[in-house]
């Protein structure tokens, strides 16, 4: 199973969302929907995509705000974490599996940044939301530090170090790169346990 990517930036505060097609059938998914519906629905016109999802990474405004107008607009099921507040279509916990086409994309509940964070993986590839960024993660409320740095340690970086991760927003100096990569030069990961992340970072 092979998915095309195509990282799409929106809005003013340098989201980045994503349209992944299986190769074969066409069939694909939308990660989070951000500001505007317009460049998302060139994206899967112009690459003959059937949307059958749409997930967010989490609810806040900048990554769902236009999540009903574009399943309005594209197709696809609304999907969101269990503990999301929004009516979705669908709600998902961690290690649901999303079919699409011949891939099946895995859902990993990821809290820390907010309770409902999930990334979504693909097997060579997985979106991160607001969770990790190129060259930095996504902000934190002290009392949620400990959940952060599981999310990070003990999940997303248990994934193989080839996974190319795709973040929520366009902060570093790429806009996407290996977990390998990102391990051996992201400050914020240096943390050895989470009494030390805690002091340094929340
Ligand atoms: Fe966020």
């Amino acid at each position: 199973m092979a998915l095309e990517v195509k990282q799409i930036p929106v809005g003013p505060m340098s989201n980045l969302v994503y349209l992944a097609v299986d190769t074969t059938t066409r069939d694909a998914v939308v990660v989070d929907s951000g500001w505007e519906t317009g460049p998302i629905e060139k994206a899967v016109a112009e690459s003959g995509a059937r949307v059958q999802y749409i997930v967010a990474t989490h609810g806040h405004f900048d990554h769902v705000s236009t999540m009903e107008e574009l399943a309005g607009k594209v197709g696809g099921k609304l999907v969101a974490h269990e503990s999301s507040g929004a009516r979705y279509d669908l709600k998902v916990r961690d290690g649901d599996l999303l079919e699409v086409g011949r891939a099946a994309l895995r859902i990993i509940h990821t809290p820390g940044h907010t309770e409902d964070s999930i990334c979504v993986y693909g097997g060579r590839e997985v979106f991160t939301g607001d969770t990790l960024f190129v060259g930095t993660i996504g902000r934190f409320d002290r009392e949620r530090a400990g959940a952060m740095y599981s999310s990070l340690h003990d999940v997303i970086f248990r994934l193989p170090p080839e996974t190319v991760l795709y973040p929520g927003h366009d902060y570093g100096e790429v806009r996407s790169r290996t977990l390998r990569e990102e391990r051996e030069s992201n400050p914020y990961l240096g943390a050895r346990d989470v009494g030390e992340f805690t002091s340094a970072f929340a």
